[in-house]
C-alpha cells in the first residue's frame, strides 16, 4: 500500500524560503457568507495568523510579513477601521506570551505615526517585550503601502544628498533597499495572497521584483498550516531564473 505522506514531510527543509509575505484577504466575504458583520471575519482571521506564524517558525522560515492594514484601508467605513484598530490592540497584547513562547520577534513596517495612539503604544510595548527573540521575525505591515514606502525612501535619500552626506553617483539599488523601512528584511522569495484575487495591491512593491506569487482560493479565516505547506511545496517546484536561461542555472549554478 502507498504510504500516505503528510504534506509537511514533502517539504525540502534545505530549500525553504527565508522570507514569506502574505496578503491576508477575504475576511469580509467569509463573514458575509455566514450572515455576519465584516468584523467577525477579521476576528476569525486572528486564528489563521497564529497558525501561519507557528507553522512558519516550526519549519525554520526566518521572516514573515503580514499585510494587516493598508494605506487604502483608511478609506473603509469608520466603524470597520475602528473595529480593526481595536482588534489590533487586543490581539497584539494578547499574543505577546505566545510570541515569546515561540521565540518570535514582532516588528512593523508602515506609517505607524498615523496609527491610533493606543495601537502604537501596544505595538511598541509588544516589540520591546519580544525584541530578544531570535527564531523568526514577524513583521506586521500597518498603515502600509509599497508606493508610500518608496516615497519615504526617496525622501530619506534626498535629505542625505541635500546635507552633503551622499553623492548622486552613490544612488543605486542597494542604497534604495537600505532606505526601506526595514533594511535588514530580505526580499521575499514567496508571496501568498488568499481569497482568489490575482493582484499584489501595493504590497512590498520594491521587494517583490523577483518574488514567486502563490494565489490561494481559501478565504483568510480558513487558511491553516496545510495551506502554508501547500504554498511552500508549490514554490519548491518552481525554477527561479532571475532573468537567466535554464541552461545557465543548471551549468553554472546561477
Ligand atoms: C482583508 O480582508 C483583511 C484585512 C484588511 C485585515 C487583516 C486583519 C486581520 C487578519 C486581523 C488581525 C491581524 C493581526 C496580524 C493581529 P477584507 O476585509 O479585504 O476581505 P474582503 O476582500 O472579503 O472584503
Amino acid at each position: 500500500m502507498m504510504e500516505n505522506k503528510n504534506l509537511i514531510d514533502t517539504i525540502d527543509r534545505t530549500r525553504l524560503p527565508k522570507h514569506i509575505a502574505i496578503i491576508m484577504d477575504g475576511n469580509g466575504r467569509w463573514a458575509q457568507q455566514r450572515g455576519e458583520e465584516r468584523v467577525f471575519g477579521h476576528n476569525s482571521g486572528v486564528q489563521s495568523v497564529r497558525e501561519t506564524a507557528e507553522a512558519a517558525a516550526e519549519l525554520g522560515v526566518k521572516f514573515i510579513t503580514l499585510y494587516a492594514f493598508s494605506t487604502e484601508n483608511w478609506n473603509r467605513p469608520k466603524d470597520e477601521v475602528d473595529a480593526l484598530m481595536q482588534l489590533l490592540v487586543v490581539t497584539i497584547s494578547n499574543e505577546v506570551k505566545t510570541l515569546n513562547d515561540n521565540n518570535i520577534r514582532l516588528r512593523v513596517i508602515g506609517n505607524i505615526h498615523c496609527l491610533d495612539p493606543q495601537v502604537k503604544k501596544e505595538l511598541e510595548e509588544a516589540m520591546e517585550k519580544t525584541s530578544g527573540n531570535t527564531r523568526m521575525d514577524m513583521f506586521l505591515a500597518l498603515s502600509y503601502s509599497g508606493r508610500w514606502e518608496i516615497v519615504d525612501a526617496i525622501k530619506k535619500i534626498v535629505i542625505q544628498v541635500k546635507e552633503g552626506k551622499l553623492e548622486l553617483e552613490q544612488i543605486n539599488e542597494k542604497l534604495v533597499s537600505a532606505n526601506m523601512n526595514a533594511p535588514d528584511l530580505p526580499d521575499p522569495e514567496l508571496l501568498i495572497r488568499t481569497s482568489g484575487e490575482y493582484r499584489t495591491s501595493n504590497f512590498l512593491m520594491w521587494q517583490t521584483a523577483y518574488t514567486e506569487l502563490f494565489f490561494s482560493s481559501k478565504l483568510w479565516p480558513d487558511f491553516r498550516k496545510d495551506d502554508l505547506y501547500e504554498a511552500i511545496i508549490d514554490f519548491q517546484h518552481r525554477e527561479r531564473r532571475f532573468g537567466k536561461t535554464s541552461e545557465q542555472i543548471i551549468n553554472c549554478k546561477g
